[in-house]
């Protein structure tokens, strides 16, 4: 397998990050709470916006895009709390050591903005989300919140699950999230 490289997209590289996003919806519906229907539908201001809100992390195999992780701060309200989310690698690079890249480079990054922890929410039952997260050194807590994803049938009863990863510049883990 060719090297694996993990690059900091800037606001002007919106379509790069519209395209695997709208990739990670599609063949994973189930996993992200939001749709693939309705995120084609937003137009490009909405598409900046989110870049300028949020840092996006690309994974790349040579020019071919291969997964996508995000890391923001706000949505929490805690100081200092970070959040990950929208982590999507493509299947056929899974258990390859693309999602610990993309990992590695987050918290790097989230260090880098002076975050001393990052809230994953993820879904109770993507046990190889939760796996994952947990081999990389997210500790699960017992903050729970109903999961509506949109565009999946049956999942009116999904349910995600906080997990938390110290960044090493804090003391310890939020008491809230
Ligand atoms: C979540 C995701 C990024 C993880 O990347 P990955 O390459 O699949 O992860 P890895 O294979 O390195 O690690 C998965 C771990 O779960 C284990 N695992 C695999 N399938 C599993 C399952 N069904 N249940 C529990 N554990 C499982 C693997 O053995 C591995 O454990 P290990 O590190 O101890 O060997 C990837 O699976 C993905 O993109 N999934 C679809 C999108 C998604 O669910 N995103 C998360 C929601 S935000």
């Amino acid at each position: 397998m060719s090297e694996i490289s993990v690059r900091l997209l800037e606001e002007e590289n919106w379509s790069e990050y519209r395209d695997v996003r709208l990739r990670a919806l599609k063949e994973s519906p189930e996993a992200f709470v939001a749709s693939a229907e309705e995120e084609e539908g937003y137009e490009e201001d909405r598409w900046r916006g989110r870049m300028r809100r949020s840092r996006r992390l690309l994974a790349e195999q040579g020019d071919t895009v291969v997964g996508v992780v995000s890391v923001g701060s706000h949505n929490v309200e805690t100081p200092g709390s970070g959040e990950l989310f929208g982590l999507w690698v493509d299947p056929a690079l899974r258990g390859s050591g693309v999602a610990r890249k993309l990992l590695e480079a987050a918290a790097a990054q989230a260090r880098q903005d002076e975050l001393k922890h990052l809230v994953y929410w993820v879904g109770t039952d993507n046990g190889r989300a939760v796996a994952f997260a947990s081999s990389f050194g997210f500790r699960p807590t017992d903050n729970r919140r109903p999961m509506e994803i949109h565009g999946v049938d049956d999942a009116e009863d999904a349910e995600e699950l906080a997990m938390v990863l110290p960044l090493g510049n804090s003391a310890g883990v939020p008491t809230s999230l």
